[in-house]
């Protein structure tokens, strides 16, 4: 099995874990886990979305969550926006990266940026320019790479066709969304397989929702293929909440665990991530949905 040496772990759970949380989460709590998150030496961090607070609710205080971050050396706070009245909320904020979105159903595009794909794309085009203009680094997220909620099955070549696209705007990164985390491991890699024409598989990255129990399996097929790009939310909070019973991104602990006992290098620390998914879920009233934090705590006595 040839890995990659080295993994780059983007961390989304302030992101796309919390967006979907019933309840408000204070701004200091999401201040707090996101410092914890950096501690633990995680440097890529989604901290927040600049979106219609109709739409998503708990996004809308993501100008205070970034003014109340710590700068930190080598940590990069990046923040979702779909349209320019997103970035320029971001720019005022002090974003030093971006990311826009796009996704490869139609029926899951208008859901979730009300409009189609093509569309969203023209959007998306004007903020990559001006991003650039200005030394933003900008990632593309494609949803519904593996299935679509909507639609069911999704061609290879659709998603390779939007991957290409968003990296012919400016983005630096695409990260492969499994939306409703249906896909299973032959599937991801006749994916990468697909796109690596289109994007070189250096750019691409992996977003793996975990609702089928499927998103290890998945990250370990894509990196035998050469992503070396990970994303994952702590302790495995969230969901879309345009993808109904889509549950969080694969638990970065778990993800963690496994690039350790494959030897590949993160810089990031298992206990002090666990102990930052273990807050957030204090404050959450629940228990994480990481089995490698839950053991963690069972052999701790916690
Ligand atoms: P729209 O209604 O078509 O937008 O929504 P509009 O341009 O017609 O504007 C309507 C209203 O929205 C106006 O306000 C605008 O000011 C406001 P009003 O006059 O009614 O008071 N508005 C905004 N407000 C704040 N920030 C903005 C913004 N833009 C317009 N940027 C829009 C279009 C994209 C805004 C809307 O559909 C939206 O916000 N959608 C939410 C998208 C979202 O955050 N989805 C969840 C994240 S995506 C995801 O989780 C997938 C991912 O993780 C990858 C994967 O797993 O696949 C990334
Ligand atoms: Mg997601």
């Amino acid at each position: 099995m040839r890995l990659p040496a080295k993994v780059k772990l983007v961390e989304v759970g302030p992101r796309d874990g919390l967006q979907n949380e019933p309840e408000t989460v204070s701004t200091a709590v999401k201040i707090e886990l996101i410092d914890r998150l950096a501690g633990s030496g995680l440097q890529s961090i989604e901290v927040g979305s600049f979106v219609s607070p109709k739409w998503v609710p708990q996004m809308a205080d993501t100008a205070d969550v970034m003014a109340g971050l710590a700068v930190r050396d080598g940590v990069r706070y990046g923040v979702l926006v779909p349209n320019m009245q997103g970035f320029e909320a971001a720019r005022s904020a002090g974003a030093k990266e971006i990311a826009v979105l796009a996704a490869a159903s139609e029926t899951f595009s208008r859901n979730n940026v009300n409009c189609s794909i093509a569309e969203s794309l023209n959007r998306v085009r004007p903020v990559c320019e001006a991003a650039k203009a200005e030394g933003i680094a900008v990632r593309g997220y494609v949803s519904c790479v593996l299935g679509c909620p909507y639609k069911g099955e999704i061609e290879p070549q659709a998603v390779a066709w939007v991957a290409k696209e968003l990296m012919e705007m400016g983005c630096d990164e695409i990260s492969l969304g499994d939306t409703i985390g249906q896909g299973t491991p032959a599937a991801a890699q006749r994916l990468i397989d697909t796109v690596a024409e289109a994007v070189p598989v250096e750019r691409l990255a992996a977003h793996f929702h975990d609702t089928y129990g499927q998103g290890l399996a998945n990250i370990l097929a894509v990196l035998e293929k050469g992503v070396a790009v990970i994303d994952g939310a702590v302790a495995g909070l969230g969901g879309c909440p345009y993808a109904n019973g889509a549950t969080g991104n694969v638990a970065s602990e778990d993800v963690l665990y496994m690039l350790n006992g494959l030897d590949i290098e993160t810089g990031v620390d298992l206990e002090s991530l666990a102990a930052a998914g273990q807050f957030v879920c204090s404050q959450l009233g629940r228990l994480t949905a990481s089995k490698v934090a839950r053991a963690l705590s069972a052999r701790a006595g916690r």
